[in-house]
């Protein structure tokens, strides 16, 4: 498969890492050109730098937007017409630091990120709220976890699972598992039970079910 990582910051240059360390061919897109190109310079062919956000799509299966929440809607309206039938995959957390450094939420109580992006989306895109779930050291130092792999949660409104998104999972070293429909999403954000979790698929299982 070939997946498209828009934004190369904090989460995306990690996710970008685990997917390719995992063989998955990458197309890279940032404003921050210096970044994708020094990316793609470290993983040798498996990863090239596209002109732009949207030329980063073509012939990709998925993209990430590896994005912070307030320029999502931007960069969703600069691509939508280009999406197609490609998955997307959202890491991004409604939060941001306010002059104090203390995290605040950009969502209303009770709204969650996955019912807002899903009404920035054309009709039908399919996608998941994933691989936010975890600060990146951590997202990094629990992939491949041995003996049995520790679990990445994520929402999507397959309800059978979107085989995309766990593909990617799976090619970044983690076991994935679906927790629900996009507005179960923050649960998964900071601040959310299943946020920061380093856990086997049996716990996940209980603390999903659980909840
Ligand atoms: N970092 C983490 O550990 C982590 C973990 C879980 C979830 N998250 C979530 O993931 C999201 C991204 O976080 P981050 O820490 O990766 O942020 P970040 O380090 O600021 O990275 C965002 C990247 O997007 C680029 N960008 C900005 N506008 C763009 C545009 N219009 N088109 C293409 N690229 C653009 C930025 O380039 P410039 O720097 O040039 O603006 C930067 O490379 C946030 O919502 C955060 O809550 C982060």
């Amino acid at each position: 498969m070939t997946t498209a990582i828009i934004g190369t910051g904090g989460i995306g240059s990690a996710i970008a890492r685990q997917l390719a360390a995992g063989g998955e061919a990458l197309q890279l897109s940032s404003a921050d050109k210096e970044s994708a190109r020094k990316l793609a310079a470290a993983f040798g062919g498996a990863a090239v730098v596209a002109l732009d956000n949207r030329s980063a799509l073509q012939e990709a299966d998925a993209v990430v937007l590896a994005l912070r929440f307030s320029v999502l809607k931007d960069v969703i309206d600069e691509i939508a017409d280009a999406l197609g039938d490609t998955f997307l995959v959202v890491p991004s957390n409604p939060v941001e630091l306010d002059p104090q450094g203390k995290v605040v939420r950009l969502l209303p109580e009770g709204q969650s990120s996955g019912q807002v992006v899903a009404g920035w989306l054309p009709i039908g895109t399919r996608f998941a709220i994933a691989f936010g779930t975890m600060s990146g050291d951590l997202f990094e130092s629990s992939s491949h976890r041995s003996p049995k792999p520790a679990v990445l949660f994520y929402a999507s409104a397959d309800e059978h699972g979107s085989d995309e998104v766990e593909h990617l999972i799976r090619t970044a070293g983690f076991e994935p598992m679906r927790i629900g429909g996009v507005e179960q999403s923050s649960r998964l954000e900071v601040g959310g039970d299943l946020h920061d979790l380093v856990v086997g698929s049996a716990e996940a299982r209980s603390l999903v079910v659980g909840a």
